[in-house]
């Protein structure tokens, strides 16, 4: 019987992580040896939203929030993901982090979902990090250029990291910063 249950549990995780739909993406956590390369490249302030589009386990998120904390910053967090077993691993992972209240996981699709309810005009300062495949890189941006809450030029500053993968549309305003991968800015 336990045999059963496993191979259940076992068969729901696989079908999770290999379905088109749950995991249009694969996952892959950004390398932690970059993780403190990838916090500096957020630029943590005060009155910021940080945006991890395609969040994962949260790698990044948690420790930018962990560093958001130490310097007595008002940085929030949101985590977006498609995955339920993700989704499920970062709201234990919030539940026991000492910024949580700063921090917001979000169940939806990066390629439609809508900004709005972020309430993103309380922040002066937004910025969107990346770590997904090159082929849908463009189709997130695009549904990031879309957001009517999004109006270019209403932010101090409005900027995109994207871990590994440079985004061809924005090429003009690229800068990288070299670790184990690179770290594309925008
Ligand atoms: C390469 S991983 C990056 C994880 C995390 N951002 C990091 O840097 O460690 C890409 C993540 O995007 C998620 N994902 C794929 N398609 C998605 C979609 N349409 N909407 C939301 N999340 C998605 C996957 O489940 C996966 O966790």
């Amino acid at each position: 019987m336990m045999l059963i249950v496993l191979f259940g549990i076992l068969f729901i995780v696989i079908f999770l992580f290999s379905s088109k739909t749950f995991s249009p993406i694969p996952y892959f956590p950004s390398q932690p040896v970059d993780i403190e390369k990838i916090i500096k490249a957020l630029d943590l302030r005060n009155n910021q939203a940080v945006i991890d589009l395609g969040a994962g386990d949260g790698i990044v998120i948690f420790n930018a929030a962990q560093k958001a904390k130490t310097l007595n910053l008002n940085t929030k967090f949101f985590a977006v993901e498609i995955n339920p077993i993700l989704i499920l691993i970062l709201h234990l992972r919030r539940l026991f982090h000492l910024n949580k209240k700063n921090i917001k996981i979000i169940n939806d699709d990066i390629f439609k979902m809508d900004f709005s309810p972020l309430t993103m005009k309380q922040f002066n300062n937004v910025t969107i990090y990346l770590y997904i495949s090159p082929w849908y890189l463009e189709k997130t941006i695009l549904n990031v250029k879309n957001q009517t809450c999004l109006p270019a030029g209403r932010y101090q500053k409005f900027s995109v990291v994207s871990y590994m993968y440079p985004i061809r549309s924005l090429k003009k305003n690229e800068r990288f910063v070299q670790g184990k991968n690179k770290i594309y800015l925008y």
